[in-house]
């Protein structure tokens, strides 16, 4: 069973991020400077990987002209979404599902935030076009999530640090260096520059990186 789809866990994934990805907040912050300046202040945005509500929650609460359509295949991480989201609850729409389940759009922006590092290598580039395919001309689309350099002694390195930083936000040591481990054996995460031709082989122009915060990166990209 995947941790998204253990009750127990999904009960207390709200308080996970901010205390292991730098700067969580801040990531939000600056996500939506960056959707705003084409979507504009009353937009519809997508967002992928959308459970829990978390950037969903922080958008509607700065942007109260947007509407939202979140997609998730999980769904009690949709469930705490709905809970997270509920003063905004008629401005946002979920799906359960991939990417293929989302409406055709045309939306103002896109996000995916924490999610793109789950899904298979081979699927990233077709996942990133679904994405493009649904925005309209000019809009930004914003990723932020697990990417570091792929060798062995580096990525080591990089997830140490993760690890760190859960343990210093509070977290217990043992299980935040267990999931540095289990990240490193089972997702498929790219490097930077693999990032970068990925949203290019996409169909993304403008690609910039916006964010790092220790194993974390974040890139804006444009849809021609
Ligand atoms: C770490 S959570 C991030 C949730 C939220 N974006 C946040 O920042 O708090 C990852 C989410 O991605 C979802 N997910 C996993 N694989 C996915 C995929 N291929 N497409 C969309 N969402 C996916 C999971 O169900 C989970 O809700």
């Amino acid at each position: 069973m995947s941790t998204f789809d253990d009750p127990v866990a999904v009960a207390h994934y709200a308080d996970r991020p901010p205390r292991l990805v730098p700067g969580f907040h801040d990531l939000h912050r600056m996500a939506a400077i960056l959707l705003v300046e084409r979507a504009g202040p009353v937009g519809h945005i997508l967002v992928l990987g959308a459970g829990g509500g978390l950037e969903m929650n922080a958008f509607a609460t700065t942007q109260p002209g947007w509407r939202f359509t979140g997609v998730d295949p999980s769904a009690a991480m949709l469930g705490l979404a709905r809970t997270m989201t509920t003063p905004h609850a008629e401005r946002i729409t979920l799906h359960e599902g991939y990417i293929d389940t989302a409406p055709p759009g045309p939306f103002d922006g896109a996000t995916c935030i924490l999610t793109l590092h789950f899904v298979p290598r081979e699927e990233r580039v077709a996942t990133l076009k679904a994405i493009r395919q649904r925005l309209k001309p000019g809009a930004h689309f914003v990723m932020a999530h697990f990417s570091y350099p792929g060798e062995p002694v580096a990525r080591a390195l990089w997830l140490s640090r993760y690890a760190e930083f859960g343990a210093a936000s509070g977290l217990d040591p043992e299980s935040t260096r267990a999931a540095g481990v289990a990240i490193a054996d089972r997702l498929p995460v790219l490097t930077p520059a693999q990032e970068e031709a990925a949203l290019a082989e996409a169909g993304f122009t403008d690609v910039a990186l916006f964010y790092a915060g220790l194993a974390f990166r974040g890139w804006v990209a444009t849809a021609p």
